[in-house]
């Protein structure tokens, strides 16, 4: 998704953005520019393709600019128009230059209304026409915050920008209407802004989100929010954020997936203790969180989300039916929004979003609003826009994921969304057999687990069959029960990171129609730990293995049986076997991602930016 720097204040600006736009890379982007302030005048450096084009565009020399103290900066992901040097921004029409992120949906209509005032838009992009309003306000002798502020009346869509003008070259302004945008006092002196807070760290941790019709108004002496709609001054307290500088670096590991991979374990004690009242004796201590009070009286719960975090969702109805005993429901968001659901009396909707700023998962919450039907959300990012806009939110605190594949996300989603079915199933009466208190003291020693797992020979085994197995000309992930939707974040995580095809499938809907793709050079992986499903699974695994497929196994350790059967065999350690078979999703979904980390690197794909991908989906 696109994202903006916009710098003003007494460091070399250049410098800023270009630091910042690599702290934004993540998000997903094929085009990027930056444009600065050198004496009165704008100059423009952009490109196709990775941020280093325009870097070689500075000269490599980053300190040649430094007497440009003020400028703005983009990634972008093509959404209107094709990914070249042409649509890149940064955008200059006369005096006026911005950049944007977001939509533009009256753009044919403005397109056709500012040609025929005479203009001649040099882009295929809806953002450059912004660019043309303001430039126009200008020349009707508005000054830039207003022409930016009257722009704004001819546009429809949610979109954000950053604006600078020749014409008032002190002054950079900024508007939220849509894609998130944040701000904050350079200590220094100056402002800086960015689309989230990353950029910003590596100078301050006190930042402003700005809300919905917020523009930063920033000089290099001082930042003002002025309200789009009324242009009043408004109040905006900064948060302070605890993400230190040194967790946005690699700490040694090759890639961010890799070691955000590794980082599970951290990612969910920390989900824990940012949730659990830590005084407490008693088995999921939830109690306190405003969102647990909420769903004390839910009657039935819908889970929301896009992707892998739709995945999350699907193993959370699993726990909830079986701990809480409650009628649960799972929607892509996207299909949710527009369908006609029926919803009971005391339904609750559930949004799940890493990012807290997927487009149709916010619809979903927003309508729900509006229907007047509770919304809870579950998000990594505090100040996201869904932390403000759902009734209230579970935070996992799994700390800033910069691949794009979600990975400790995903597990610290599992884990909130288990938090709540042990909490509801006891707040409800649901647990006659007194099993809940014996499956938190095993939920609290998963991170353990998890950390010895990532350390154990079942994860060189892993290894070892992905070698093998990586010239596969397609892979089926299989499992049952809990394995179900851990196999089909399985077959996400390789189609998204390593580009083979995929399919994650119900062990027993395999031969209802794709067991007619099984042949020899097909990958069948099968996840049969030892639960209530093992044997029909295995029963699944000789349907596919006496048809050609190549099958690597997942099972426990002395489950000779099982490894027998496979042609590459990741045995589940002894240490695993006490644990219930519904936290097994905790260990089988970080072998998954490592194997496919694993065969994407051997591909040689860029596995923390894969092609075509961004990390936060901001349009529908
Ligand atoms: C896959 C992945 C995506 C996201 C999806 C929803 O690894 O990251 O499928 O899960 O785009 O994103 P959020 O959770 O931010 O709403």
């Amino acid at each position: 998704m696109c994202g903006i720097v916009g710098y003003i204040g007494s460091r070399p600006a250049v410098d800023v953005l270009v630091r910042g736009l690599r702290r934004l890379e993540y998000r997903g982007y094929d085009s990027a520019g930056v444009a600065f302030f050198r004496d009165s005048r704008i100059e423009i450096r952009k490109a196709e393709g990775k941020l280093e084009n325009v870097e070689r565009l500075l000269n490599g020399a980053i300190e040649g600019h430094a007497d440009a103290t003020c400028g703005i900066g983009h990634t972008r992901w093509a959404t209107h128009g094709k990914p070249t040097t042409q649509n890149a921004h940064p955008h200059q029409t006369g005096h006026v230059v911005i950049v944007h992120n977001g939509i533009i949906e009256n753009y044919q209509e403005l397109k056709k209304e500012i040609i025929g005032r005479g203009g001649h838009p040099k882009s295929e992009t809806d953002s450059e026409l912004f660019g043309f309003l303001v430039y126009e306000e200008m020349e009707k002798g508005l000054g830039l915050v207003e022409a930016v502020r009257a722009s704004f009346r001819h546009v429809q869509g949610a979109c954000s920008v950053v604006v600078l003008s020749e014409k008032e070259p002190g002054l950079v302004v900024g508007v939220r209407n849509g894609s998130p945008l944040v701000a904050a006092r350079d200590p220094k002196g100056g402002t800086i802004l960015a689309s989230d807070a990353q950029p910003l760290l590596e100078y301050t941790r006190e930042v402003i989100f700005l809300e919905q019709g917020d523009m930063a108004v920033a000089s290099s002496g001082e930042l003002r929010i002025v309200s789009l709609e009324t242009g009043k001054e408004l109040e905006r307290e900064a948060a302070r954020l605890d993400w230190s500088p040194e967790k946005l670096d690699k700490q040694g590991f090759p890639h961010y997936m890799l070691k955000e991979i590794h980082e599970q374990p951290g990612a969910l004690v920390d989900t824990l203790n940012g949730l659990l009242e830590r005084a407490s004796t008693a088995p999921f201590p939830l109690a306190e969180q405003p969102g647990a009070r909420l769903l004390d009286s839910a009657r039935e719960i819908h889970l929301v989300a896009c992707g892998s975090s739709w995945h999350a969702a699907q193993v959370g109805k699993y726990w909830l039916e079986r701990w809480a005993r409650i009628p649960v429901s799972v929607d892509l968001a996207s299909e949710f929004r527009y369908r006609a659901p029926v919803l009971g009396q005391g339904a609750v909707v559930l949004g799940i979003s890493q990012s807290g700023e997927t487009a149709d998962t916010l619809a979903v919450v927003r309508q729900m609003k509006a229907l007047g039907i509770r919304t809870l959300g579950i998000t990594n990012v505090r100040g996201s826009t869904l932390s403000r806009e759902a009734d209230a939110v579970f935070y996992t605190s799994a700390g800033p994921e910069i691949g794009v594949a979600a990975t400790k996300t995903f597990t610290a989603q599992l884990l909130v969304l288990l938090l709540l079915a042990g909490y509801l199933g006891l707040r409800r009466g649901a647990d006659p057999q007194g099993a809940i208190p014996p499956l938190f003291e095993q939920l609290v020693r998963v991170p353990h687990l998890l950390a010895d797992f990532l350390g154990s020979e079942a994860m060189a085994s892993a290894r070892e069959a992905a070698a093998a197995l990586a010239a596969s000309k397609g892979f089926f992930f299989i499992g049952r029960g809990y394995s179900f939707p851990v196999a089909l974040e399985g077959a996400l995580k390789l189609k998204e990171i390593a580009y083979i095809h995929a399919e994650g499938y119900a062990a027993g809907e395999l031969k209802h129609g794709p067991i007619a793709m099984i042949d020899e050079g097909m990958a069948v992986v099968v996840l049969a730990p030892r639960d209530g499903w093992r044997d029909k699974t295995v029963s699944n695994l000789e349907e596919v293995k006496a048809r050609g497929a190549r099958i690597l196994g997942v099972g426990a350790a002395d489950d000779h049986a099982l490894a027998s059967l496979c042609d590459h065999w990741v045995p589940l350690p002894a240490a695993v076997r006490p644990l219930d078979e519904c936290l097994l999703p905790f260990l089988l979904t970080p072998l998954l991602q490592l194997f496919s980390y694993e065969i994407a690197i051997r591909k040689g794909t860029d596995v923390d930016k894969p092609r075509n991908l961004a990390k936060s989906v901001t349009v529908e």
